[in-house]
C-alpha cells in the first residue's frame, strides 16, 4: 500500500518531515544528552522550535551551554532546562539528579562523548580504540543504569554512533554500508558494546530503540572539534590575511576523492523523524545529506568566501611527504605540500 508524507523546506534544507497535529505528537518531553555539543545543540534548535510538538526539553552535560546557546533560542529557551551531570559518576547519583530534575520522558536523545587523550598527531585521534571504547561505554551504561533507579520510562531512546561502527576510520569499508553489515572486529569499537547496552535495556523495560549513523558532522557549535570545517576556516582565514592563495594541501588523489558529510542540523530532523514515527522504531539507520562532492569541487567555494585564488594539486610529488597511520595498517598520501 502506498504511502504519502508531507514534507517542507526550511532555507538550504529541503525534504524535512512534518507531522498530522495528532494529541500523541503533542506536548512531549525530550531528555537530550550531550545538548552542548555539535549534534545535540542542533536538535535541541530543532526540537525547541515546536512549542506544541515538545513542551519540555532537558539538556543533560557536565558543563552549562554558553549563553548563545540559550539566547539564540528566543522564548523557546523558557522550555529548555539544562542539567548538570557527570556521566562517569556513580548511577545512583545520576538517578539522584533525575529524579531531582526530570518529571517525565517521553523520548531520549543520546549524543554524549568522550575523546580520550591521543597519542601523537591529530590523525591518532582514533588509535586507542580500547581506552574510546572503555570510557564511552560507561557514559551510556552508567545512564542506562542511572535511568534503572527512577520510575522514568521513556517510548523511545536514540542513540547516536556514526560511520566508525563499517570502519572508515581504518580504511576503506565497503560502500555503500548497509546497516546489517557485519561488526568489524580487528579493534574495540565503543559503538558496539553501546548497542548492546541498549538493546538489554529496551529489552528490559518495553521501550524502543533507534541507531543513527551519521558520517562526517558539521555544524557551527562552542568546541566542535571534530567538526573538519573548523581547520579549513582557520586555514582560508589565515592565507587571506597573507594575502596568499589557497593552496590545496593533498595530491589529485585526494582532490578526486568522493566524500560525503552529515550537517547537524539535517540529522537533527532525521532524528526527530526517526523517533516520532512508529515504523522506525527498533531501526538503525545510516544517513548523510545525500550528494557527495569532491574537494576539487569544493575548494573554489572556500576561496571565494575569502576573496582570495585558490591552486589545485601540487603536481611535483617530490614535494610530498608519505605519512603511515592508522595503526601502521596502510599509507596514505596526503597533507604536507611543502
Ligand atoms: N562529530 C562528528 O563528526 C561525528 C561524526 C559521526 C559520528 N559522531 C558520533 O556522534 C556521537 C556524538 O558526537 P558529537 O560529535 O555530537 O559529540 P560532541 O560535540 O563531542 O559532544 C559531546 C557531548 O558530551 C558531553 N559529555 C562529555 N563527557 C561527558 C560526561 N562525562 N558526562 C556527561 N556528558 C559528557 C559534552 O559536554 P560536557 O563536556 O559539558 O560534559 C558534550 O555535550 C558520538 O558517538 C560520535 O562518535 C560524531
Amino acid at each position: 500500500m502506498a504511502t504519502h508524507s508531507v514534507v517542507y523546506s526550511e532555507g538550504s534544507l529541503h525534504g524535512l518531515p512534518s507531522f498530522p497535529d495528532e494529541s500523541n505528537l503533542t506536548n512531549l518531553t525530550a531528555l537530550v544528552t550531550g545538548a552542548n555539543g555539535i549534534s545535540g545543540y542542533h536538535l535541541v534548535r530543532v526540537l525547541a522550535a515546536n512549542p506544541k510538538r515538545w513542551s519540555q526539553i532537558y539538556c543533560l552535560s557536565r558543563r552549562s551551554p554558553p549563553d548563545n546557546f540559550f539566547e539564540d533560542l528566543g522564548e523557546a529557551a523558557t522550555r529548555v532546562k539544562h542539567i548538570a551531570v557527570d556521566f562517569l559518576s556513580k548511577p545512583a547519583q545520576i538517578a539522584e539528579r533525575l529524579k531531582e530534575n526530570v518529571q517525565k520522558i517521553d523520548h531520549v536523545f543520546f549524543f554524549s562523548y568522550m575523546q580520550t587523550q591521543q597519542k601523537g598527531s591529530v590523525l591518532e585521534m582514533w588509535s586507542d580504540a580500547s581506552a574510546l571504547a572503555e570510557v564511552n561505554s560507561k557514559l551510556l551504561s552508567n545512564f542506562l543504569d542511572g535511568l534503572r533507579l527512577t520510575s522514568l520510562q521513556p517510548k523511545r531512546f536514540l542513540l547516536q554512533t556514526g560511520a566508525k561502527n563499517y570502519g572508515f576510520h581504518m580504511g576503506p569499508a565497503t560502500n555503500p554500508s548497509f546497516e546489517s553489515d557485519p561488526r568489524v572486529t580487528l579493534e574495540d569499537n565503543f559503538y558496539y558494546p553501546q548497542e548492546d547496552a541498549l538493546a538489554k535495556y529496551c529489552e528490559e523495560t518495553g521501550a524502543a530503540w533507534n541507531v543513527v549513523r551519521p558520517s562526517y558532522i558539521i555544524g557551527a557549535v562552542r568546541d566542535g572539534a571534530l567538526n573538519f570545517m573548523i581547520g579549513l576556516a582557520i586555514y582560508g582565514a589565515i592565507q587571506s590575511y597573507l594575502k596568499k592563495p589557497l593552496d590545496f594541501p593533498g595530491d589529485y588523489a585526494a582532490w578526486d576523492r568522493e566524500f560525503c558529510q552529515s550537517t547537524a542540523l539535517l540529522n537533527a530532523h532525521f532524528e526527530e523523524w526517526a523517533v516520532l514515527t512508529d515504523k522506525a522504531g527498533n531501526e538503525a539507520f545510516n544517513i548523510h545529506d545525500g550528494q557527495s562532492f569532491t574537494w576539487g569541487r569544493f575548494w573554489p567555494y572556500l576561496a571565494s568566501w575569502f576573496g582570495i585564488p585558490w591552486n589545485p594539486p601540487e603536481a611535483d610529488s617530490s614535494k610530498f611527504r608519505i605519512w603511515a597511520h592508522w595503526n601502521n595498517s596502510f599509507n596514505v598520501q596526503s597533507p604536507g605540500v611543502v
